[in-house]
């Protein structure tokens, strides 16, 4: 598994600014039409249980615009659960989530979560929907998703990104190499590797650079570089980038 490296473009943060001040502006279903045109190869999209960014009305909106696969990050819930089988995203991706948080801190906890994920990813199944969990890049979080039956797991970049911005580059290396490992033993399992959170132009080389991963799924960075030079530029040069990083690796 070393093709193409896709790019999961997280629209969130174009509802958090329209929802700072209510009303409609700005459109996070434009900022998917943009991406769409901008060669994005995915929508992500977390609807939360506080709803502070994506709401229940973007869902059909978003998918009315966008021919691109939509991935739905959701917590463990009823509630939720009951909101993807009925609009059935290609993708299902549960999430840890708590209220207080100002983004998703960390990996779900796969291991102890089993008989209550094992019932919500069959059914997402059987109702057409892959399923991701997003997880540590630890061997045991992976081993447990798999006996999940995930389809996908996204490994979480978000302390790899930290360690890098803290010049901690040792550190850095060791959780690469975290990352790396988790990835190639994903394959072996027979679940698809991806990843994503925190990622930026400067720190998202390394990691598609890894050849297993198949998608990286970039929110935040892209929407703040998207003030300065718009969304088509800074989705483009992300792609650009993750196409040379892994053009260099398979080469
Ligand atoms: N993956 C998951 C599971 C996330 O929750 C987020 C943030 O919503 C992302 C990726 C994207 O992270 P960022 O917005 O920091 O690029």
């Amino acid at each position: 598994m070393t093709g193409h490296l896709r790019l999961g473009v997280n629209i969130d943060h174009v509802a958090t600014i329209r929802n700072a001040r209510g009303g409609v502006h700005p459109d996070p279903a434009r900022a998917a039409v943009l991406a769409t045109e901008a060669g994005a190869d995915g929508v992500t999209l977390h609807l939360r249980e506080d709803r502070r960014h994506i709401r229940d009305g973007d869902l059909d909106r978003i998918r009315e615009v966008t021919h691109l696969p939509i991935n739905m990050e959701m917590a463990a819930t009823e509630e939720m659960l009951e909101i993807a089988l009925r609009f059935k995203p290609e993708t299902a991706m549960f999430v840890p989530e708590k209220r207080a948080e100002l983004t998703t801190e960390g990996g779900l906890d796969a291991v102890r979560q089993h008989n209550h994920l094992s019932d919500y990813v069959r059914r997402l199944q059987d109702n057409g929907s892959r399923v991701s969990f997003f997880i540590e890049p630890d061997p045991v979080q992976l081993i447990a998703a798999s006996r999940m039956g995930a389809d996908i797991t996204e490994f979480h970049t978000g302390r790899y990104v930290e360690l890098v911005q803290a010049g901690e580059g040792e550190l850095a290396g060791a959780e690469l190499a975290r990352i790396t490992e988790c990835a190639a033993q994903a394959v072996e399992l027979g679940i698809e590797p991806q990843a994503g959170h925190g990622l930026t132009f400067d720190t998202v080389t390394p990691i598609a650079a890894i050849p297993e991963l198949t998608e990286l799924n970039i929110g935040h960075f892209l929407m703040g570089e998207a003030i300065f030079v718009g969304l088509n530029k800074a989705v483009s040069e992300m792609k650009r980038l993750m196409q040379a990083a892994r053009a260099e690796s398979t080469e």
